[in-house]
């Protein structure tokens, strides 16, 4: 299974901060953003991942990261996605990089207080199809919200819906199989101007293809000031981040 890591967008809630840089090299406790993300992938037992960066300082993410091998890997791949588009259109950015193999994407400011390895592995057993996370939340409008039956089965997602009717969020964490190719280019941009995530997910669950899992640990995105210092607050708190190996600098 590949890796995709999305750190494109403008970082527009942490403006003045991210007007010369990119959110996903903002701190975050000790380190840069992306570090999580990536060794939570690395963890995970993915070791081909692609960096899919856009907006501002996408060449400090090779000045930061090389080729990997601090991170246990062969090497990185690196691309980068012109305009605001959405998480969906970046990830069209992957198709060759994935091949014919299934991929796990995470969003680089999704910031967890644990490991994946359990639902990367159990979606390794899955026949076909995706796999979503989720992680119950105070503040679900804020987020991709879906509706589960008692077998864990979902039954609607909707983008940060005005009126969540449950409280589980969708965290950014993706599994995929080759179906994948065939959802995008069927979407269509939503009011917000970008190709969503949540009807890929959606596109999913109408063929009866996914399956959702969810999450215990901590998460927070780091998209606004509030979620940033709550982000760095689960890494300080967090036991997987006190024994993880992660590259100092030096
Ligand atoms: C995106 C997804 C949303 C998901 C969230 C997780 O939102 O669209 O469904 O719950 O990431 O961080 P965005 O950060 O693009 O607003």
């Amino acid at each position: 299974m590949k890796g995709v890591i999305l750190v494109g967008g403008l970082g527009t809630r942490l403006l003045p901060m991210t007007r010369v840089t990119n959110k996903h090299l903002l701190p975050v406790g000790r380190f840069p953003m992306v570090y999580y993300p990536l060794y939570i992938l690395v963890e995970a037992g993915i070791r081909d991942i692609m960096i899919v960066t856009g907006g501002n300082a996408p060449g400090d993410f090779m000045e930061l990261l090389h080729d990997g091998s601090e991170f246990g890997l062969q090497h990185l791949t690196f691309t980068y996605q012109r305009g605001a588009g959405g998480i969906a259109d970046a990830l069209g950015l992957a198709r060759n990089f994935v091949g014919d193999e299934r991929v796990a994407v995470m969003l680089g400011d999704n910031i967890l207080g644990g490991s994946i390895r359990e639902h990367v592995e159990a979606y390794r057993r899955q026949r076909s199809g995706a796999k979503i996370l989720l992680r119950r939340v105070h503040d679900p409008q804020r987020f991709g919200v879906a509706e589960i039956d008692e077998a864990g089965n979902v039954l609607a997602i909707e983008e940060k819906p005005e009126q969540p009717t449950t409280d589980l969020a969708v965290v950014g964490v993706y599994m995929y199989d080759q179906r994948l190719w065939e959802i995008l280019p069927t979407l269509t941009p939503s009011a917000r101007g970008q190709l969503e995530i949540t009807d890929v997910n959606n596109a999913y669950r109408e063929a009866g293809e996914l399956t959702a899992e969810v999450l215990e640990c901590e998460w927070s995105d780091a998209g606004t000031p509030e979620s940033l210092f709550r982000a760095a607050e689960i890494t300080r708190a967090s036991e997987f981040w006190h024994v993880a190996d992660l590259p100092a600098g030096e």
